[in-house]
């Protein structure tokens, strides 16, 4: 089976773990210091604040901005519902915004419409690793602050810039199959020092001084911490950091790889007018390509037959304010309409030439046997996908 996500993982990677393993210091720790550092210089900003998933990055960053009852955050819909969860957390409304049918992306004109006096925080998705318009987004914020959801992002860079750089706040997932995977965690990124300490203080139960900082640095007192505010425990660790400092030292070249299999891609469906293709990269927007989402009105029926071939693919994503958590109340007509027709293939650095060449060839099929390609007769009339709504599987 050609999986639709797989992480990349070298000899490397297993050496750093060993190393971490044999070291006596498992927790949180010398590794994740050095993975902070290195992250926060790749990124761009003073600091970076290592954690162990980008749901708790977001809830931390939430946290700093005092975001609580009463308020409003604008999401996406087209998200992972982490997105819109951090804001429940907090007691504050997610109010969602719709998506630009092309890129997935939030709506700048719909999140122009929901802004109130309310509203303390936008977090844009840069969705599939494509960067947002984050210069427009901006003007339209006029001073909110932005919480950049990177979730899918490490390596995306706008304008020549580390997307995670520009907003107020950056959160970013290394979760088993993101472009930057440890298994689990994640990374604020910052430039402010009090966020920063603050949010050092909240991953780890709101204690002032990590175990590792006591015990290698105070000479009296080292037993000794304050707790001034109640934090989670949420803090990365220095297996995951081990495996995190190699991931970064391969991403650039990983990315790359993901970039050839979307040109790949592109390159072999161009021509077919029955389905999109995502936007290509251009000088100012260059994406990580975390998924490849073709849009397609046979979606079903193809994922159906790819799957018949061996081939997994996926839907990113169901839009979240139809999960009955949210109210499911159709609303967002762009993000409804697109969710019918889209498709993730697989996509990751370690996908073979053949296993490219297998999908493009499968997908190509399917078009065949259906009448689109290669026949003189008119195209057959394909089921479309049913209004959207989340459907359970009956128990
Ligand atoms: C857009 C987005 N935001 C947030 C998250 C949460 O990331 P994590 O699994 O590291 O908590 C995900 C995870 O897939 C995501 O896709």
């Amino acid at each position: 089976m050609i999986q639709v996500f797989k992480p990349s993982m070298t000899q490397e990677e297993i050496d750093a773990v060993a190393e971490v393993l044999r070291s006596g210091w498992i927790g949180l720790g010398p590794k994740t210091a050095e993975f902070e550092e290195k992250f926060a210089q790749f990124v761009g900003t003073t600091y970076a604040v290592a954690v162990n998933s980008c749901t708790a990055a977001l809830d931390l960053a939430l946290k700093l901005l005092d975001v609580n009852h009463g308020h409003e955050v604008i999401v996406p819909t087209m998200t992972f519902v982490s997105t819109a969860h951090c804001v429940a957390y907090r007691l504050a409304m997610p109010v969602f915004a719709d998506v630009d049918p092309h890129t997935l992306a939030l709506d700048l004109e719909d999140v122009r419409r929901k802004i109130t006096r309310r509203t303390r925080a936008i977090i844009p998705v840069h969705y599939s690793g494509r960067p947002i318009d984050l210069d427009a987004l901006k003007e339209i914020a006029g001073g909110i602050p932005i919480i950049e959801d990177c979730a899918h992002a490490a390596g995306a860079r706008y304008k020549g810039r580390s997307v995670g750089s520009i907003g107020d706040i950056g959160c970013f997932s290394f979760h088993a199959v993101k472009t930057l995977a440890m298994g689990d965690g994640g990374a604020l990124t910052l430039n402010n020092e009090p966020w920063m300490q603050r949010s050092r203080r909240l991953r780890w139960l709101g204690i002032d001084k990590g175990t590792w900082d006591r015990t290698s640095t105070d000479k009296s007192y080292w037993w000794q911490y304050f707790v001034d505010e109640i934090g989670l425990k949420c803090h990365l660790n220095d297996i995951a950091a081990a495996i995190g400092l190699v991931q970064l030292r391969r991403l650039e070249a990983m990315n790359a790889r993901r970039r050839e299999i979307a040109r790949r891609y592109g390159e072999a469906f161009a021509a077919y007018d029955f389905m999109e293709t995502p936007p290509a990269d251009t000088a100012d927007v260059q994406s990580s390509w975390h998924i490849y989402c073709l849009k397609t009105p046979q979606r079903d029926d193809l994922c159906q037959f790819l799957q018949q071939k061996g081939i997994a693919t996926g839907v990113h994503y169901t839009p979240i304010h139809l999960y009955s958590c949210y109210g499911n109340r159709p609303r967002l007509p762009q993000a409804e309409e697109v969710f019918k027709r889209i498709v993730s293939l697989p996509m990751y650095p370690d996908m073979s030439d053949a296993d490219i060449q297998q999908v493009i060839d499968s997908v190509t099929q399917y078009y065949v046997t259906v009448g689109f390609i290669g026949t003189r007769k008119a195209p057959l009339k394909l089921p479309h996908a049913e209004a959207g709504q989340p459907k359970r599987a009956a128990a």
